[in-house]
């Protein structure tokens, strides 16, 4: 994963948002590299859905919603994670996520000797500063429980260390040779969550924490212009759908297919781009005619396996889980996680979710508009159900940077030497850049004639680009490294002649001495062959489609 993060930034594929000013935890920019790839990803996808079928119309939903859609929905009621604080660094982890722990607990009752003068000040600052703990004070000592896990083998001065940070404010005040902590018990602790993965500090009591962003619509912040960053795309759909329906005059089934920006206040953003706070989502909202849900969450399953293989995750890398009840969004009528072998571990890249009618029914009974849908067939008037496959952009860039990342021992092209060769194996139908044009001198004006001909000749078709310093060896490393499947090097047997008949990229014959053909390089086979230049545009885009 270090490798990736270093390439990617390396090479302009994405970059910590705000960098310059310490960044900001949980979003990413996307670099020039970055952004086509992403681009290449989203307008797949979006192909697939909107173009290639008959069934799914495209939409575009503002960010921004009257907080009515929220509330209805279950948001602002329930869209929330279970967090606990470390009270000693007022960090916040999802309980949910801490990793188990074993050792020994070391119990605090409190500490000893503080002096009378400065107990009343304390007191004000267990209130404020520390929250709701419990405390009593004696003429001698402070009593606040606090439990410390310290792993095996290490010794009780680092849990009396981390104890003593906690009742740091009230050591303080003592004087220093006064104060001592007073240990009420210890204990084997196996497998336990309750503990800061950092420092061992016992965590606070179980908090939920809604993920979404709270934001003033106008010029007055009160609580009637309170509204929120939309935490997925789909509400709007939903709310929308009988004003889609009614223009595109589709039947049951029939989706609506967005891709935009989502918003949650994750309390762990991690794993580089997988956990943000920033993201894109692209979702489809796939509309049925009641008791048929099964079925289409099937079908469901299997397009978008195939879809994943099609952008160049293959299947064996995707993981099915079929998520039980006790997991399931609670609207959930069963639920597929697409999940992906990321070096992190099996993480989730998409769900596919039965929905019911749930959404609608929700925004039909709080709106008090009908939402229903009149069948022709049985002249009867209900609620669509919903199929959602809901797939993260920047999961799957990131999931698509992993399955391509490779290093391989190879012989320099030019030298026969042996070298890594870090390269970047995507489809070329995801590649940022689809080919790059080399003279193979800079120096020579005939071949940077010809090859400045064909960069102009392909630039309008595809994303191209143009190179012409350092050796041509060098060249086509830095091309592996960016993952651009072609090279095209223009070279004396251009301008001279084939040295040899051969068969072409194309299949058809090159006889000895003919002009105007190019080496075509092939990025994951290193293979060379010759193609003749009015070849290159149908040959490439037959090979990137
Ligand atoms: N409308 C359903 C929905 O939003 P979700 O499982 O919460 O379902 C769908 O999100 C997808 O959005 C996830 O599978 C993931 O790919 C992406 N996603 C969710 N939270 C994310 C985050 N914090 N950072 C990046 N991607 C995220």
């Amino acid at each position: 994963m270090e490798k990736i993060v270093a390439l990617c930034k390396r090479r302009g594929f994405i970059f910590q948002s705000s960098e310059i000013y310490g960044g900001l935890n949980g979003a990413w920019d996307y670099g020039p590299l970055g952004v086509e790839l992403k681009r290449n990803l989203k307008d797949y996808w979006w192909k697939c859905m909107t173009q290639f079928r008959d069934d799914i119309v495209g939409f575009d939903g503002s960010i921004l919603m009257n907080a009515a859609v929220w509330k209805a929905s279950g948001h602002v009621d329930t869209f929330s994670d279970p967090m606990v604080e470390d009270p000693i660094t007022k960090k916040r982890f999802r309980s949910d996520q801490i990793e188990p722990q074993s050792g020994t607990a070391y119990y605090y009752k409190g500490v000893r000797s503080v002096p009378s003068s400065v107990q009343e000040q304390s007191e004000a600052a267990i209130q404020s500063d520390k929250g709701p703990i419990p405390t009593t004070k004696s003429s001698s000592a402070l009593t606040s429980p606090f439990a410390v896990l310290v792993p095996k083998g290490k010794p009780e001065a680092s849990a009396q260390k981390a104890a003593k940070e906690f009742y740091k404010f009230f050591i303080e005040k003592a004087l220093p040779d006064e104060s001592e902590l007073i240990l009420d018990r210890t204990e084997q602790v196996e497998n336990s969550t309750a503990f800061s993965p950092e420092n061992g500090a016992q965590l606070g009591l179980e908090q939920k924490f809604n993920l979404m962003f709270k934001t003033y619509v106008g010029a007055t912040e009160s609580e009637d212009s309170v509204t929120y960053l939309r935490p997925e795309t789909a509400q709007a759909m939903f709310v929308q759908f009988k004003n889609v329906l009614d223009v595109s005059q589709k039947k049951l089934p029939f989706g609506i297919a967005q891709i935009g920006k989502a918003f949650r206040n994750e309390i762990n953003p991690r794993n580089f781009t997988f956990r943000s706070r920033e993201f894109e989502q692209m979702e489809l909202e796939f509309f049925i005619k009641p008791g048929t849900g099964p079925d289409w969450l099937n079908k469901w399953l299997e397009e978008r396996l195939a879809w994943y293989e099609a952008i160049g995750i293959p299947r064996a890398k995707i993981h099915v889980l079929t998520v039980p009840e006790k997991d399931r969004a609670f609207y959930s009528q069963g639920t597929y996680d697409l999940e992906y072998e990321f070096p992190f571990g099996i993480q989730e890249l998409e769900g596919i979710a039965h929905r019911g009618n749930y959404d609608l029914k929700q925004h039909q009974d709080a709106s008090g508009k009908p939402l229903e849908y009149f069948d022709e067939e049985s002249k009867t008037k209900y609620l669509a159900e919903v199929v959602e496959p809901s797939a993260g952009v920047d999961r799957t860039v990131l999931a698509l940077l992993c399955e391509a990342y490779d290093e391989e021992t190879v012989k320099d092209e030019e030298n026969g030497k042996e070298e890594t060769r870090v390269v970047l194996h995507f489809s070329p139908r995801m590649a940022p850049i689809k080919a790059a044009v080399f003279p193979l001198l800079k120096n020579k004006p005939e071949l940077v004639a010809v090859a400045k001909d064909i960069y102009k000749t392909l630039q309008p078709l595809l994303k191209v680009t143009y190179a012409d310093t350092a050796a041509i060896g060098r060249r086509y490393r830095r091309m592996d490294e960016i993952g651009t499947p072609f090279g095209i090097t223009v070279d004396f047997e251009t301008l001279e002649g084939a040295k040899e008949a051969s068969t072409s990229a194309t299949g058809t014959p090159i006889a000895a001495g003919q002009k105007d053909t190019v080496t075509l390089r092939h990025r994951d086979t290193m293979k060379q062959e010759r193609i003749a230049i009015p070849d290159l545009p149908a040959y490439l885009l037959a090979n990137v489609a």
